[in-house]
Protein backbone atom coordinates (compact mmCIF):
# COMPACT_ATOMS: atom_id res chain seq x y z
CA UNK A 1 0.00 0.00 0.00
CA UNK A 2 1.70 3.38 -0.69
CA UNK A 3 1.53 6.10 2.18
CA UNK A 4 -0.05 9.14 0.88
CA UNK A 5 1.11 11.91 2.87
CA UNK A 6 -1.78 13.65 5.12
CA UNK A 7 -4.12 16.26 2.99
CA UNK A 8 -3.07 19.93 3.66
CA UNK A 9 -6.35 21.47 2.91
CA UNK A 10 -10.22 20.60 3.49
CA UNK A 11 -11.15 19.97 0.38
CA UNK A 12 -14.62 21.20 0.55
CA UNK A 13 -12.86 24.24 1.51
CA UNK A 14 -10.92 26.97 -0.49
CA UNK A 15 -9.83 28.15 2.92
CA UNK A 16 -8.20 31.81 3.03
CA UNK A 17 -5.53 32.89 5.61
CA UNK A 18 -6.46 33.61 9.15
CA UNK A 19 -7.57 37.05 10.17
CA UNK A 20 -8.44 37.73 6.24
CA UNK A 21 -10.56 41.14 5.64
CA UNK A 22 -13.62 40.92 4.06
CA UNK A 23 -15.48 43.67 3.04
CA UNK A 24 -17.07 46.23 0.75
CA UNK A 25 -16.09 49.50 -0.53
CA UNK A 26 -17.74 53.07 -1.22
CA UNK A 27 -16.70 56.61 -2.19
CA UNK A 28 -17.79 59.86 -0.27
CA UNK A 29 -19.04 61.14 -3.39
CA UNK A 30 -20.83 58.28 -5.36
CA UNK A 31 -23.03 57.20 -2.43
CA UNK A 32 -23.15 60.42 0.07
CA UNK A 33 -25.38 62.68 -1.13
CA UNK A 34 -25.44 66.27 -2.05
CA UNK A 35 -21.35 66.95 -1.96
CA UNK A 36 -22.17 70.53 -3.39
CA UNK A 37 -18.73 71.96 -3.18
CA UNK A 38 -16.51 69.70 -5.34
CA UNK A 39 -15.62 69.71 -8.51
CA UNK A 40 -17.67 66.84 -9.75
CA UNK A 41 -21.09 68.91 -8.29
CA UNK A 42 -20.33 71.51 -10.32
CA UNK A 43 -19.45 69.34 -13.38
CA UNK A 44 -22.57 67.22 -13.17
CA UNK A 45 -25.13 70.30 -13.29
CA UNK A 46 -24.91 70.59 -16.67
CA UNK A 47 -25.48 67.40 -17.90
CA UNK A 48 -28.94 65.40 -17.70
CA UNK A 49 -30.53 64.09 -14.48
CA UNK A 50 -29.32 60.86 -14.73
CA UNK A 51 -25.64 61.59 -14.46
CA UNK A 52 -26.14 64.19 -11.36
CA UNK A 53 -24.74 62.51 -8.08
CA UNK A 54 -28.25 64.51 -6.29
CA UNK A 55 -28.85 62.29 -3.30
CA UNK A 56 -27.40 59.72 -4.64
CA UNK A 57 -28.10 56.35 -1.79
CA UNK A 58 -28.31 59.09 0.83
CA UNK A 59 -25.21 57.35 3.15
CA UNK A 60 -24.23 60.39 4.85
CA UNK A 61 -27.81 60.32 6.30
CA UNK A 62 -28.23 56.50 6.06
CA UNK A 63 -24.63 55.46 7.63
CA UNK A 64 -25.90 53.43 10.13
CA UNK A 65 -28.51 51.36 8.11
CA UNK A 66 -26.01 50.46 5.65
CA UNK A 67 -23.32 49.66 8.28
CA UNK A 68 -26.24 47.29 10.04
CA UNK A 69 -26.59 45.77 6.57
CA UNK A 70 -22.61 45.08 6.37
CA UNK A 71 -22.44 43.63 9.54
CA UNK A 72 -25.33 41.19 9.32
CA UNK A 73 -23.29 40.10 6.15
CA UNK A 74 -20.50 39.31 8.20
CA UNK A 75 -17.99 42.01 6.62
CA UNK A 76 -15.76 42.70 9.51
CA UNK A 77 -14.23 45.30 7.48
CA UNK A 78 -15.12 48.49 5.10
CA UNK A 79 -13.29 50.73 2.80
CA UNK A 80 -15.19 54.31 2.58
CA UNK A 81 -13.31 58.13 1.68
CA UNK A 82 -13.75 61.73 3.47
CA UNK A 83 -14.84 64.28 1.53
CA UNK A 84 -12.22 67.01 1.47
CA UNK A 85 -14.74 69.49 0.44
CA UNK A 86 -16.97 69.00 3.26
CA UNK A 87 -13.88 69.12 6.36
CA UNK A 88 -12.40 72.00 4.26
CA UNK A 89 -14.67 73.92 2.37
CA UNK A 90 -12.50 77.16 1.72
CA UNK A 91 -8.47 77.19 1.93
CA UNK A 92 -7.40 76.86 5.25
CA UNK A 93 -11.11 77.17 7.09
CA UNK A 94 -12.39 73.18 8.83
CA UNK A 95 -15.71 72.74 9.32
CA UNK A 96 -15.99 71.21 13.44
CA UNK A 97 -19.72 69.59 12.05
CA UNK A 98 -18.09 67.59 9.65
CA UNK A 99 -15.41 66.77 11.19
CA UNK A 100 -17.83 65.66 14.06
CA UNK A 101 -20.21 63.63 11.05
CA UNK A 102 -17.27 61.51 10.13
CA UNK A 103 -16.14 60.75 13.42
CA UNK A 104 -19.70 59.38 14.49
CA UNK A 105 -19.27 57.44 10.99
CA UNK A 106 -16.20 55.83 12.11
CA UNK A 107 -17.77 54.80 15.58
CA UNK A 108 -20.41 53.29 14.00
CA UNK A 109 -17.96 51.33 11.92
CA UNK A 110 -15.88 50.36 15.10
CA UNK A 111 -19.10 49.55 17.17
CA UNK A 112 -20.00 47.28 14.50
CA UNK A 113 -16.75 45.29 14.81
CA UNK A 114 -15.55 46.79 11.80
CA UNK A 115 -12.19 47.48 10.70
CA UNK A 116 -11.38 50.89 8.61
CA UNK A 117 -9.90 51.16 5.51
CA UNK A 118 -10.26 55.15 5.08
CA UNK A 119 -9.37 57.00 1.49
CA UNK A 120 -8.48 60.33 1.40
CA UNK A 121 -8.65 61.23 -1.96
CA UNK A 122 -10.96 59.41 -3.93
CA UNK A 123 -11.48 61.33 -7.31
CA UNK A 124 -12.85 64.46 -5.89
CA UNK A 125 -11.59 68.26 -5.50
CA UNK A 126 -12.75 70.85 -3.33
CA UNK A 127 -13.84 74.16 -5.72
CA UNK A 128 -11.30 76.18 -3.80
CA UNK A 129 -8.60 73.52 -5.18
CA UNK A 130 -10.23 73.93 -8.43
CA UNK A 131 -10.22 77.46 -8.90
CA UNK A 132 -6.43 77.78 -8.45
CA UNK A 133 -5.96 74.93 -11.00
CA UNK A 134 -6.81 71.37 -9.23
CA UNK A 135 -3.52 69.62 -9.67
CA UNK A 136 -2.12 71.22 -12.20
CA UNK A 137 -1.12 73.56 -9.50
CA UNK A 138 2.44 72.73 -7.32
CA UNK A 139 0.68 74.29 -4.26
CA UNK A 140 -2.10 71.30 -4.22
CA UNK A 141 -0.06 68.69 -3.09
CA UNK A 142 0.98 70.93 -0.12
CA UNK A 143 -2.64 71.97 0.61
CA UNK A 144 -4.21 67.44 0.62
CA UNK A 145 -1.32 67.25 2.86
CA UNK A 146 -2.61 70.72 5.27
CA UNK A 147 -6.09 68.29 5.01
CA UNK A 148 -4.68 64.83 5.55
CA UNK A 149 -2.41 65.99 8.71
CA UNK A 150 -5.77 67.25 9.58
CA UNK A 151 -7.52 64.37 9.25
CA UNK A 152 -5.43 62.01 10.65
CA UNK A 153 -5.02 63.60 14.17
CA UNK A 154 -8.92 63.54 14.63
CA UNK A 155 -9.06 60.19 13.56
CA UNK A 156 -6.19 58.62 14.70
CA UNK A 157 -8.00 56.36 16.78
CA UNK A 158 -10.19 54.45 14.68
CA UNK A 159 -8.55 54.03 11.18
CA UNK A 160 -6.66 50.54 10.46
CA UNK A 161 -5.71 51.25 6.65
CA UNK A 162 -4.98 54.61 5.47
CA UNK A 163 -5.44 55.04 1.36
CA UNK A 164 -3.66 58.68 0.10
CA UNK A 165 -5.49 58.54 -3.24
CA UNK A 166 -7.38 56.12 -5.03
CA UNK A 167 -6.94 55.54 -8.85
CA UNK A 168 -4.12 58.44 -9.76
CA UNK A 169 -3.65 57.03 -13.04
CA UNK A 170 -7.94 56.90 -13.50
CA UNK A 171 -8.35 60.46 -11.90
CA UNK A 172 -5.88 61.39 -14.89
CA UNK A 173 -6.92 59.42 -17.42
CA UNK A 174 -10.41 60.63 -16.89
CA UNK A 175 -9.49 64.53 -16.42
CA UNK A 176 -6.95 64.90 -18.43
CA UNK A 177 -6.71 62.63 -21.76
CA UNK A 178 -9.77 61.09 -22.40
CA UNK A 179 -11.98 64.13 -20.82
CA UNK A 180 -15.35 62.24 -19.75
CA UNK A 181 -14.31 63.08 -16.32
CA UNK A 182 -13.61 67.03 -15.02
CA UNK A 183 -12.13 69.71 -16.59
CA UNK A 184 -12.54 67.92 -19.57
CA UNK A 185 -9.34 68.25 -20.77
CA UNK A 186 -7.18 66.17 -23.25
CA UNK A 187 -3.49 67.48 -23.21
CA UNK A 188 -0.55 64.93 -22.51
CA UNK A 189 1.57 67.41 -21.05
CA UNK A 190 -1.25 68.37 -18.32
CA UNK A 191 -2.03 64.45 -18.02
CA UNK A 192 1.97 64.22 -16.96
CA UNK A 193 2.02 67.50 -14.56
CA UNK A 194 -0.91 66.26 -12.65
CA UNK A 195 0.86 63.12 -12.26
CA UNK A 196 3.71 64.47 -10.98
CA UNK A 197 1.64 66.60 -8.53
CA UNK A 198 -0.42 63.11 -7.05
CA UNK A 199 2.60 61.32 -6.79
CA UNK A 200 4.48 64.66 -4.41
CA UNK A 201 1.36 64.15 -2.78
CA UNK A 202 1.46 60.59 -2.09
CA UNK A 203 5.03 60.92 -1.02
CA UNK A 204 4.04 63.85 1.50
CA UNK A 205 0.86 62.25 2.95
CA UNK A 206 2.18 58.67 3.66
CA UNK A 207 5.47 60.43 5.50
CA UNK A 208 2.98 62.74 7.58
CA UNK A 209 0.95 60.05 8.41
CA UNK A 210 4.35 58.05 9.69
CA UNK A 211 5.16 61.66 12.30
CA UNK A 212 1.74 61.29 13.52
CA UNK A 213 1.33 57.73 13.73
CA UNK A 214 4.65 55.76 13.46
CA UNK A 215 3.23 52.47 13.65
CA UNK A 216 0.51 53.55 10.49
CA UNK A 217 -0.15 51.59 7.30
CA UNK A 218 -0.59 53.58 4.41
CA UNK A 219 -0.84 52.64 0.25
CA UNK A 220 -2.61 54.01 -2.72
CA UNK A 221 -5.68 52.19 -4.60
CA UNK A 222 -3.95 51.31 -7.61
CA UNK A 223 -6.21 50.48 -10.78
CA UNK A 224 -4.46 47.82 -12.61
CA UNK A 225 -5.23 46.22 -15.81
CA UNK A 226 -3.76 42.78 -16.82
CA UNK A 227 -2.59 42.75 -20.50
CA UNK A 228 -2.34 39.90 -22.93
CA UNK A 229 -0.56 39.17 -26.12
CA UNK A 230 -3.42 37.62 -28.93
CA UNK A 231 -0.60 35.71 -30.30
CA UNK A 232 1.63 33.80 -27.87
CA UNK A 233 4.01 33.62 -31.05
CA UNK A 234 4.37 37.38 -31.10
CA UNK A 235 7.44 39.18 -29.93
CA UNK A 236 6.25 42.41 -30.99
CA UNK A 237 2.33 42.02 -28.89
CA UNK A 238 4.71 40.71 -25.82
CA UNK A 239 6.96 43.78 -26.20
CA UNK A 240 3.41 46.07 -26.33
CA UNK A 241 2.66 44.26 -23.22
CA UNK A 242 5.48 45.19 -21.37
CA UNK A 243 5.32 48.56 -22.51
CA UNK A 244 1.88 48.80 -21.44
CA UNK A 245 2.27 47.31 -17.99
CA UNK A 246 5.24 49.71 -16.68
CA UNK A 247 3.51 52.75 -18.30
CA UNK A 248 0.19 51.81 -16.86
CA UNK A 249 0.60 50.04 -13.86
CA UNK A 250 4.06 50.70 -12.61
CA UNK A 251 4.62 54.24 -13.72
CA UNK A 252 2.91 55.83 -10.27
CA UNK A 253 5.03 53.20 -8.03
CA UNK A 254 8.00 54.35 -9.92
CA UNK A 255 7.28 58.01 -8.78
CA UNK A 256 6.84 56.51 -5.38
CA UNK A 257 9.37 54.42 -4.17
CA UNK A 258 9.46 53.29 -0.63
CA UNK A 259 6.33 55.24 0.36
CA UNK A 260 4.29 52.08 0.47
CA UNK A 261 3.32 49.75 3.78
CA UNK A 262 1.07 47.99 1.41
CA UNK A 263 -0.35 47.76 -2.04
CA UNK A 264 -3.93 48.59 -2.80
CA UNK A 265 -4.79 46.62 -6.02
CA UNK A 266 -8.48 47.60 -7.64
CA UNK A 267 -8.68 45.27 -10.68
CA UNK A 268 -11.15 45.80 -13.26
CA UNK A 269 -10.37 45.50 -16.56
CA UNK A 270 -8.42 42.78 -18.69
CA UNK A 271 -6.99 44.26 -21.99
CA UNK A 272 -5.91 42.29 -25.35
CA UNK A 273 -2.85 43.15 -27.69
CA UNK A 274 -3.40 41.47 -30.89
CA UNK A 275 -3.83 42.89 -34.42
CA UNK A 276 -7.22 43.23 -36.30
CA UNK A 277 -8.10 41.62 -39.70
CA UNK A 278 -7.12 43.87 -42.73
CA UNK A 279 -4.60 45.12 -40.12
CA UNK A 280 -0.88 45.06 -40.06
CA UNK A 281 -0.18 46.65 -36.19
CA UNK A 282 -0.85 45.12 -33.19
CA UNK A 283 -3.10 47.49 -31.23
CA UNK A 284 -5.65 47.29 -28.54
CA UNK A 285 -8.29 44.80 -28.88
CA UNK A 286 -11.65 46.13 -28.26
CA UNK A 287 -13.62 43.83 -25.72
CA UNK A 288 -16.94 43.75 -27.51
CA UNK A 289 -15.19 43.46 -30.85
CA UNK A 290 -14.56 39.82 -29.76
CA UNK A 291 -17.57 39.63 -28.42
CA UNK A 292 -16.46 38.14 -24.82
CA UNK A 293 -18.22 38.32 -21.59
CA UNK A 294 -18.47 41.83 -20.72
CA UNK A 295 -20.22 43.71 -18.03
CA UNK A 296 -23.44 46.24 -18.57
CA UNK A 297 -20.43 48.60 -18.75
CA UNK A 298 -18.69 46.71 -21.53
CA UNK A 299 -15.73 45.43 -19.48
CA UNK A 300 -14.57 41.97 -20.28
CA UNK A 301 -15.08 39.77 -17.27
CA UNK A 302 -11.74 37.82 -16.54
CA UNK A 303 -11.29 35.82 -13.39
CA UNK A 304 -8.03 35.05 -14.13
CA UNK A 305 -6.61 38.48 -14.90
CA UNK A 306 -6.76 39.43 -10.77
CA UNK A 307 -4.49 36.46 -10.41
CA UNK A 308 -1.67 37.88 -12.95
CA UNK A 309 -2.06 41.13 -11.10
CA UNK A 310 -1.63 40.00 -8.07
CA UNK A 311 1.40 37.80 -9.47
CA UNK A 312 2.91 40.85 -11.20
CA UNK A 313 2.46 42.99 -7.88
CA UNK A 314 3.56 40.12 -5.65
CA UNK A 315 7.73 41.32 -7.33
CA UNK A 316 7.10 44.01 -4.84
CA UNK A 317 7.62 41.80 -1.67
CA UNK A 318 4.80 43.92 0.34
CA UNK A 319 1.36 42.94 1.62
CA UNK A 320 -1.79 43.47 -0.97
CA UNK A 321 -5.06 44.45 -0.57
CA UNK A 322 -8.19 43.74 -3.08
CA UNK A 323 -9.15 47.39 -2.45
CA UNK A 324 -11.80 47.31 -5.34
CA UNK A 325 -13.72 44.10 -7.49
CA UNK A 326 -17.24 44.32 -8.20
CA UNK A 327 -19.45 43.67 -11.44
CA UNK A 328 -21.63 46.29 -13.33
CA UNK A 329 -24.91 44.07 -13.71
CA UNK A 330 -28.81 44.41 -13.11
CA UNK A 331 -28.18 40.58 -13.18
CA UNK A 332 -27.58 39.27 -9.94
CA UNK A 333 -26.96 35.66 -10.63
CA UNK A 334 -24.08 37.01 -12.50
CA UNK A 335 -22.68 38.52 -9.67
CA UNK A 336 -22.80 35.41 -7.54
CA UNK A 337 -20.41 34.14 -10.48
CA UNK A 338 -18.07 36.35 -10.54
CA UNK A 339 -17.60 36.98 -7.07
CA UNK A 340 -16.79 33.30 -7.09
CA UNK A 341 -14.96 33.29 -10.25
CA UNK A 342 -12.69 36.17 -8.56
CA UNK A 343 -12.67 34.96 -5.52
CA UNK A 344 -11.13 31.88 -6.72
CA UNK A 345 -8.08 33.27 -8.30
CA UNK A 346 -7.55 34.95 -5.47
CA UNK A 347 -7.05 31.67 -3.93
CA UNK A 348 -4.94 30.50 -6.37
CA UNK A 349 -2.72 33.54 -6.02
CA UNK A 350 -2.84 33.41 -2.17
CA UNK A 351 -1.44 29.60 -2.66
CA UNK A 352 1.10 30.83 -5.05
CA UNK A 353 2.70 32.66 -2.20
CA UNK A 354 1.13 36.31 -2.52
CA UNK A 355 0.49 37.76 0.66
CA UNK A 356 -3.63 39.18 -0.51
CA UNK A 357 -4.73 40.08 3.40
CA UNK A 358 -7.89 41.26 2.43
CA UNK A 359 -10.83 42.02 -0.04
CA UNK A 360 -13.15 44.99 -0.59
CA UNK A 361 -16.17 44.27 -2.75
CA UNK A 362 -17.32 46.94 -5.46
CA UNK A 363 -19.72 48.14 -3.98
CA UNK A 364 -21.56 47.54 -0.72
CA UNK A 365 -24.53 49.31 -2.20
CA UNK A 366 -25.44 50.51 -5.96
CA UNK A 367 -24.38 54.33 -6.61
CA UNK A 368 -23.58 56.70 -8.92
CA UNK A 369 -20.79 55.54 -11.35
CA UNK A 370 -19.00 58.56 -12.37
CA UNK A 371 -19.53 59.68 -16.18
CA UNK A 372 -22.05 56.58 -16.29
CA UNK A 373 -24.36 58.01 -13.83
CA UNK A 374 -27.05 55.69 -12.05
CA UNK A 375 -27.14 53.23 -14.71
CA UNK A 376 -24.71 50.79 -14.10
CA UNK A 377 -25.62 48.56 -10.79
CA UNK A 378 -22.09 47.18 -8.59
CA UNK A 379 -24.50 47.23 -5.44
CA UNK A 380 -24.31 43.90 -3.21
CA UNK A 381 -27.42 46.01 -2.04
CA UNK A 382 -29.40 47.29 -4.58
CA UNK A 383 -31.07 50.99 -4.00
CA UNK A 384 -34.31 52.07 -4.78
CA UNK A 385 -33.60 55.67 -5.98
CA UNK A 386 -37.11 56.97 -5.36
CA UNK A 387 -37.82 55.72 -1.73
CA UNK A 388 -33.84 55.12 -1.06
CA UNK A 389 -34.84 51.81 -0.05
CA UNK A 390 -31.93 49.09 0.41
CA UNK A 391 -32.60 45.52 -1.23
CA UNK A 392 -30.41 43.21 -0.39
CA UNK A 393 -29.39 41.22 -3.41
CA UNK A 394 -28.66 37.37 -3.13
CA UNK A 395 -24.91 38.06 -4.22
CA UNK A 396 -24.66 39.61 -0.49
CA UNK A 397 -25.77 36.21 1.07
CA UNK A 398 -23.31 34.48 -1.42
CA UNK A 399 -20.55 36.83 0.03
CA UNK A 400 -21.77 35.96 3.62
CA UNK A 401 -21.08 32.28 3.30
CA UNK A 402 -17.75 32.68 1.76
CA UNK A 403 -17.02 35.16 4.52
CA UNK A 404 -18.56 33.09 7.46
CA UNK A 405 -16.50 29.73 5.90
CA UNK A 406 -13.08 32.18 5.65
CA UNK A 407 -13.17 30.59 2.51
CA UNK A 408 -15.16 28.94 -0.45
CA UNK A 409 -17.23 25.54 0.37
CA UNK A 410 -17.92 23.62 -1.96
CA UNK A 411 -21.43 23.87 -2.57
CA UNK A 412 -20.55 27.37 -4.08
CA UNK A 413 -18.08 26.20 -6.39
CA UNK A 414 -20.99 25.47 -8.95
CA UNK A 415 -21.58 29.15 -9.82
CA UNK A 416 -18.51 28.60 -11.71
CA UNK A 417 -19.19 27.78 -15.53
CA UNK A 418 -22.60 27.35 -15.55
CA UNK A 419 -25.45 29.29 -15.93
CA UNK A 420 -26.67 28.96 -12.22
CA UNK A 421 -29.51 30.39 -10.12
CA UNK A 422 -28.72 32.32 -7.14
CA UNK A 423 -31.60 31.16 -5.34
CA UNK A 424 -32.01 27.39 -5.82
CA UNK A 425 -28.21 27.35 -5.03
CA UNK A 426 -29.23 29.08 -1.36
CA UNK A 427 -32.13 27.13 -1.06
CA UNK A 428 -30.16 24.23 -1.15
CA UNK A 429 -27.66 24.90 1.18
CA UNK A 430 -30.46 25.41 3.83
CA UNK A 431 -31.75 21.41 3.06
C1 LIG B 1 -13.14 52.54 -9.99
C2 LIG B 1 -13.39 53.69 -9.03
C3 LIG B 1 -14.67 53.53 -8.23
C4 LIG B 1 -15.80 52.94 -9.04
C5 LIG B 1 -15.35 51.72 -9.79
C6 LIG B 1 -16.43 51.06 -10.60
O1 LIG B 1 -12.33 52.98 -11.04
O2 LIG B 1 -12.34 53.78 -8.10
O3 LIG B 1 -14.98 54.79 -7.69
O4 LIG B 1 -16.34 53.90 -9.85
O5 LIG B 1 -14.28 52.04 -10.63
Amino acid sequence: MVNLPPAKHNHHILNFPEDFLWGAATSAHQVEGNNVNNQWWNWEQNLPEQYRSGETADQYHRFKEDFDLAKEFGHNAHRLSIEWSRIEPFEGKFDQFEIDHYREVFKALRQRGMKIMLTLHHFTDPLWITKIGGWQNGKTPFYFNRFVSRVVKEYKEYIDLWITINEPGIYTWGGYLDGRFPPGQKSIWKALLVTLNLAAAHRKAYKTIHKIIPSAKVGMAQNVVSFGAQQSHSILQHVLVWLHDIAYNHFFYILTPHAHDFLGLNYYFHERIGVLHGRKLPQLLDASLTKKDVSDMGWELYPEGIFDALRDLAGFKLPIYITENGLASTNDDRRCRFLISYLKEIYHAIESGVDVKGYFHWSLTDNFEWADGFKPRFGLIGIDYNTKQRIPRLSAQVYKSVIKHNGIPHHLMRFIGHTVNAKEVLEKMKT
